[in-house]
């Protein structure tokens, strides 16, 4: 096993001290060496090589335990840069990236030959994102500017909002990990496919479908993505894997607050009764109600941001405190909250009670 130097960067910094300055120049370094550095995206970190060196793809493929064909995003610091990776940049690219980029959001493009298979997963697009985060555009650019980045957790883990998971799961896989505090989003970015005739969303994210169609005309989103009856696999790779997921087993219930608190207090007095450790995952309006061994509020019923940014930490929390059966308040799926059943619904496998 070799050591994870953590560097610490300044939450919200947007301008870097001498010392953070070489922190990242070092952890650029690396990646140019063909190391691994975790680091803070505004959605979640990623966990980055170098993008155009097959060895360091195939590098973080071994570290996160991820199947090979799950292809990587390459993500990039300036517009232009998206050239050498791409062989055509159709006009809807110009628009969504004038309009959401630097920010939350991933393309899929016909790659160029300058992308290598191991890359992409053996797939002919290639997946490209420029994060707004000050410290992943920096790191990008003395990185050489494309780097290969999946969410820094253990494959089928949540994905890690601070560095203390990214340790968590990476300590002793990784070269380095550039702590710069929580992130802001906490869930991964939109991913739309613009290599079909309408662009289509392959991963809900902050940016909505509402928000593409509002610039786009025509959205579609992939039918896998809010159920698992179509009998369909999703064009996404990673989305077909079960994800997010905590140890425990999982239930989404959802209906009027009074009723759903019931059902989860009666279910849980009779898991506990068995021997299993229970948790709820809850707003706080309705925490009070809950009389599970472990509750953890992610927030105000419609503070979206805040449900969105506690989510993968409250499932982590209930490994780390070993749940072993858990029940989540279900939301909406409109806009943002499209992301946020997404994986909620991942997390449970799909097990909705409606009460
Ligand atoms: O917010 C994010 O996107 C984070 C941060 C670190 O940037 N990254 C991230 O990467 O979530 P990852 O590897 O955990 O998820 C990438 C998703 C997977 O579902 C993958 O299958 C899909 O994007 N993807 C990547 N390349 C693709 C391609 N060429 N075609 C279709 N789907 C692709
Ligand atoms: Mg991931």
């Amino acid at each position: 096993m070799r050591k994870t130097i953590t560097e610490q960067i300044r939450q919200d910094a947007t301008t870097f001290t001498p010392g953070e300055e070489a922190a990242i120049r070092r952890a650029g370094d690396l990646i140019c060496g063909g190391g691994l550095v975790a680091f803070p995206t505004e959605t979640v970190y990623g966990l980055g090589g170098d993008a155009l060196n097959a060895d360091s793809s195939r590098k973080i493929y071994a570290a996160k335990g991820r199947p090979s064909d799950n292809p990587l995003i390459v993500h990039i610091c300036r517009f232009s840069d998206m050239e050498r990776i791409v062989s055509r940049i159709p006009e809807t690219a110009v628009q969504i990236a004038d309009a959401f980029w630097p920010g939350p959001l991933t393309m899929i493009l016909p790659k160029s030959k300058a992308v290598p298979d191991e890359t992409t997963g053996g797939l002919d697009t290639v997946a490209v994102r420029l994060p707004s985060h000050p410290v992943a555009r920096r790191l990008i650019e003395y990185s050489g500017g494309y780097v290969a980045a999946p969410s820094a957790n253990r494959s089928g883990r949540p994905s890690p909002t601070s560095a203390r998971y990214v340790l968590e799961d990476m300590d002793g896989r990784i070269d380095m990990v550039l702590d710069g505090g929580t992130v802001g989003i906490g869930l991964e970015s939109t991913v739309v496919d613009l290599t079909c005739e309408t662009p289509q969303i392959l991963r809900p994210g902050y940016v909505t479908q509402e928000m593409l169609a509002a610039l786009l005309g025509r959205v579609d989103t992939d039918v896998t993505i809010l159920r698992d009856d179509s009998g369909q696999a999703p064009r996404a790779p990673g989305m077909k894997y079960r994800h997010y997921a905590p140890k425990a087993d999982m239930v989404i219930v959802e209906g009027e607050a009074g009723r759903v608190a019931d059902y989860i207090n009666r279910h849980t007095a009779q898991d506990k009764a068995r021997g299993e450790k229970t948790g709820v995952i809850g707003t706080r309006e309705n925490l009070d109600r809950y009389r599970a061994d472990v509750v953890k509020c992610l927030g105000g019923r419609k503070d979206e941001e805040s449900i969105a940014r506690n989510l993968y930490g409250a499932l982590r929390q209930m490994d780390e405190e070993e749940v072993t059966k858990i029940y989540s308040e279900g939301f909406t799926s409109e806009g943002f909250g499209q992301a946020i059943m997404n994986r909620l619904l991942k997390a449970a496998g799909h097990r909705v009670v409606r009460v």
